[in-house]
């Protein structure tokens, strides 16, 4: 059988990173999936800005990429919400699969994204969208689909982590330590969506709508950044034996926003102060982690590299295996068309 042919979407940190991990692991990738790995394009906005890429892959019409006949799976890493939503719709329309790492995107409107896939009948998978490395969405979405989940409580933001472990390890100023995180290549080229909590915001969506099956966007969730969280406030929370995390924290909450019996799902991100001894605050670094908690099941955490290029990479090369797996056993992955789970509070009654 001919190779699995792909179309990358973006050429940044994370887009280059899959595009060497591609090339590196041809043998293993191979021996996985049952066919080579070939990338047949890749779509960037300045081809003179990637010297690395051979240059009859470049191109900057991704439009004309994502419907080639001769693509098969289609890894979008552009983020953000156009002209991505776009060409994911018509990447679906010729009926490729796709991946994508695009949490603003999928937070906004995955529930189209997800009717639109399951319509073409193909496999759209987003692990790298949500905490990097960490594997967390296939787990909620398939390990604990048997459960009733409770609560999701996350640190899934390695921007802010980062600036405040740095506050609290050696008293750094805020802007030095994001500056720091920016030169790893933490911070979203906007550091503002880190800062301001609308990154955690968007996968606190994500983590809702699969932990609890219900349809949730970053309009429902409630948001607060960490521009207001002072040295001071670092060294406080300290002296009384507690720390300040930024949380995204996804709730079973009782009663529905209508009024109606029954539970509902509340969603907030908010810097919080944690005592040392709760799991999540020895998560330092740009480390992310998820603690959960459900009915069966009990308590679980989920512990990695959040951010960067190669570990987001490894995400996004997961879900390739995956969906090129599915593609040649003729099937389409797990499907989130039909929800019938608890309705999201508004903001307000949170
Ligand atoms: N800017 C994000 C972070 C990158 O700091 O966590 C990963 O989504």
């Amino acid at each position: 059988t001919g190779p699995l042919r792909v179309a990358l979407l973006g050429c940044g940190t994370v887009g280059s990173a899959v595009l060497r991990l591609i090339s590196e692991q041809s043998e293993d990738l191979a021996a996985r999936i049952g066919r080579r790995v070939e990338v047949v394009g890749v779509a960037v906005r300045r081809p003179d800005h990637h010297p690395d890429v051979p240059a009859d892959l470049l191109t900057t019409d991704a439009e004309a990429l994502v419907t080639r006949d001769d693509v098969d799976l289609v890894v979008e890493v552009i983020g953000g919400i156009e002209p991505a939503r776009t060409l994911l719709l018509a990447a679906f329309e010729a009926g490729k699969s796709v991946v994508s790492a695009n949490k603003a995107l999928l937070a906004e409107d995955g529930v189209a994204l997800h009717a639109a896939a399951a319509k073409a009948g193909v496999d759209l998978y987003y692990e790298a969208a949500v905490a990097g490395a960490i594997p967390l969405l296939r787990p909620l979405r398939e390990s604990l689909a048997g459960d009733q989940l409770r609560k999701v409580v996350g640190i899934v933001n390695g921007t802010t982590n980062y600036i405040l472990s740095r506050m609290a390890e050696t008293g750094a100023g805020f802007t030095e330590a994001l500056a720091e995180a920016t030169e790893l290549g933490y911070a979203e080229a906007d550091p503002t969506a880190d800062v301001d909590g609308f990154d955690a915001a968007s996968k606190a969506a994500i983590l809702a709508s699969l932990a609890f099956h219900t349809p949730v966007s970053a309009s429902d969730v409630y948001r607060e950044g960490i521009s207001a969280v002072t040295a001071t406030d670092v060294s406080r929370a300290a002296e009384i034996g507690c720390v300040v995390k930024l949380l995204a924290i996804c709730e079973r909450v009782a009663g529905s926003p209508d009024g109606a019996d029954g539970d509902s799902v509340a969603v907030r991100v908010h810097p919080a102060m944690i005592p040392t001894s709760h799991p999540l605050a020895g998560v330092n670094g740009a480390f992310n982690a998820v603690y959960v908690e459900a009915e069966a099941a009990g308590q679980l955490m989920f512990y990695g590299q959040g951010a960067g290029g190669e570990p987001t990479a490894s995400a996004v090369l997961g879900d390739l295996v995956a969906v090129a797996r599915n593609r040649l056993a003729g099937a389409a992955g797990p499907a989130v068309t039909s929800y019938a789970g608890l309705p999201a509070r508004p903001i307000a009654e949170t």
